[in-house]
This record gives C-alpha cells, structure tokens and sequence, in this order.
C-alpha cells in the first residue's frame, strides 16, 4: 500500500470507528493433514476452522488441506518446522523421526483397553509432559484428538498368530510397530499414508492395520479380503503448531484460537467412537471384505505374542514412561 492509500486507510478506519486493523490481511493458518475429510480428524479440522474463523470474526482464516493433498507424512513434519505450514496433527506414531521417540508408547499393542484408559493418559500428567517434549523442536504440541482402535486387514484370514508368518505388512514409522509385526512373524514395510492404497491393490504389501474410520474411508477395505477386528492398538493424534509462529500471534488472537483448540478438541472426541462404529458397520455393509472375530483365547495369544514389542522398546521409549503409563491403564502383559 502506498502513502496515501495508507492514510486513506487510516481515515477511513477513523471515520467508521472501525479498529485500524480491521483491513489487514487475515492471518492464514494452514492445516495440513493426510487422511480424508470424514474422519474424525478431518471433521475436527473442519470444526477448528469454523470457530477460529466465526471468533475471530475474520481476523484468522484456516486452510485445511486433507487427505495429503499439501504434504506426505514426513514431508509434512519438515513443512511445519520450516514455517510452511502452521498447524498439523499427525498420528501418534509419526513422532520419533523428529527425535521424540517417546511418543511410541501410544503404539504399544494392547496397553489400551479402551478410551477411558487412553484419556487417563492424554488427559493426564504423562499427556502434558510428552507434549513438552516437541518444544525444542520448534513445535508446540496444543492437544490430543482421538481416533480410535485398530483393526488388522490382510488378503489371508488372520486369527492365530501363526496365520502372520511371512506376512509383509504396512507400518506407520514406529519402531514399535515394527516390533510387533515381528513379534507374530509378520514382516514390516514402512509407507506413506497416501501410498497404502495402491501398496495394498497391486500386493506391494499384504494387509495393513489401521481404525475402521481410516480402512473405510481409504477404501482400502476394497483391497483387503479380511479384516480381523483385533482392536490390539491404538491410533490418535496430537495436533501441534510452529512454536515462533504460535507465540508470535497477537495475545487476543492465540486466546481465541486456544479456546477454539479446546472446544474442536472435544468435538473430535466426540465423533471418534461413533465415526468408527459407522465405519465398520459400513464395510461389512460393503461385502467387500469378510470380517473376522477373535475368540478371547486368540485374542490372548496375539497379545502375548506382542508383548515382546513392550520388553523390546522399554529403553528405547523409556522405562519412566511405560511405566506411567502402565500404572494409569493398568496394563499387564496376561
Ligand atoms: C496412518 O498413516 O496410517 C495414519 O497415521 C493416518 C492418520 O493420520 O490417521
């Protein structure tokens, strides 16, 4: 703007009563994520950007970018911390490769039973101290969205541990993930979410493990024989921002948005369980892939089988921590 349109501005804003930055330029929040819009993180996201948009009365706009239409998994960490994106919120079990390993503790299999024990976690002390774990990585980790519990999908029926051997089955980047895939047999192959699809339809890779709200809305059910509903893990977010980005927003601004954060972060909750009730009931509907129950004794096996990935990754993730956790969800290993 030049000089004299910046006072025209400025005698304007006067003359209405108008605050003076009542014409600057919105500040943009890009939101980048991998999965589909309906999902639980991808409604969240959609939520956020409502009541960010509607406080603020305009003063922040919030481009959401779904279904890795801006950034992949990894490319998407290092967006965030060159300041090229502001807000993301990657699953739980994509943190280590920014050197915070800790967060795979969320990936053990089978130390959730169910969302009361997770939120104990994520809305406990544990919870907090993770989070501030990413600050001197740049990032400030502002909450946890749920998902949900995954299923195990593969072309083969698998029920006993046995049926895993020789298996090649994606992973998200966790070291724990990648333990328990060895632990039943199974052999692990790291991708890009945007990439299971297609690693699944031309048999890259052999099954999969993931919520019903992702395996659905992906279609990967589509490529999938079977799909056993094992809900031996857990997979959820934290949604995080570029901390000099964050800290430098105007103090009213971050207040809104703060509270914003709270209220799609309990929307998000909300949605989870339903959003993957939905999902399945969805798939089976589909008769794409036939779905497989495990009796407790099966169920059992699996578990005992991964609980090497626990003893496997206790100093990795850190022995303080499993512990914690253990002592909140009340894990144990039979
Ligand atoms: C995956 O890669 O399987 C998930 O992390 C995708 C997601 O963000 O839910």
């Amino acid at each position: 703007m030049n000089l004299k349109a910046c006072f025209k501005t400025l005698a304007m804003a006067a003359a209405l009563a108008l605050p003076v930055n009542a014409f600057a330029a919105p500040i943009v929040i890009k939101f980048s994520h991998v999965v589909a819009q309906h999902t639980p993180k991808g409604q969240a996201a959609d939520y956020f950007k409502k009541l960010a948009e509607e406080r603020t009365k305009g003063r922040v706009k919030v481009e959401v970018y779904p279904n890795s239409q801006l950034y992949k998994d990894k490319e998407e960490m290092e967006a965030l911390q060159l300041g090229a994106v502001q807000m993301l919120a990657p699953s739980l079990a994509k943190f280590a490769p920014l050197g915070v390993k800790e967060f795979e503790v969320f990936d053990l299999p089978f130390i959730f039973d169910n969302y009361q024990e997770l939120h104990k976690v994520t809305q406990g002390p544990v919870g907090a101290k993770l989070l501030k774990k990413l600050e001197p990585k740049g990032i400030l980790g502002l909450a946890y969205w749920d998902n949900g519990f995954k299923v195990m999908s593969d072309n083969k029926p698998l029920k006993n541990v046995a049926d895993f051997r020789g298996q090649k089955m994606r992973i998200q980047s966790s070291k724990v993930l990648d333990s328990q895939m060895r632990s039943v047999g199974a052999i692990p192959q790291v991708l890009a979410f945007s990439e299971v699809y297609q690693a699944l339809q031309t048999g890259v890779v052999d099954g999969t493990e993931n919520p019903p709200s992702n395996l659905y809305t992906q279609k990967m059910h589509e490529v999938q024989k079977y799909v056993t509903l094992s809900d031996h893990g857990y997979l959820g977010y934290a949604v995080i921002v570029n901390k000099k980005f964050w800290q430098g927003l105007p103090a009213d601004i971050r207040t809104i948005l703060e509270g914003c954060m709270k209220d799609a972060t309990k929307y998000a909750n909300d949605v989870a369980k339903k959003d993957n009730d939905e999902a399945l009931a969805a798939v089976k509907k589909s008769g794409r892939s036939q779905l497989i129950t495990l009796t407790p004794q099966e169920r059992a096996a699996w578990k005992k089988a991964m609980d090497k990935a626990h003893k496997d990754n206790m100093s990795r993730i850190g022995a303080d921590i499993v512990k914690e956790v253990y002592a909140a969800t009340g894990y144990n290993a039979n």
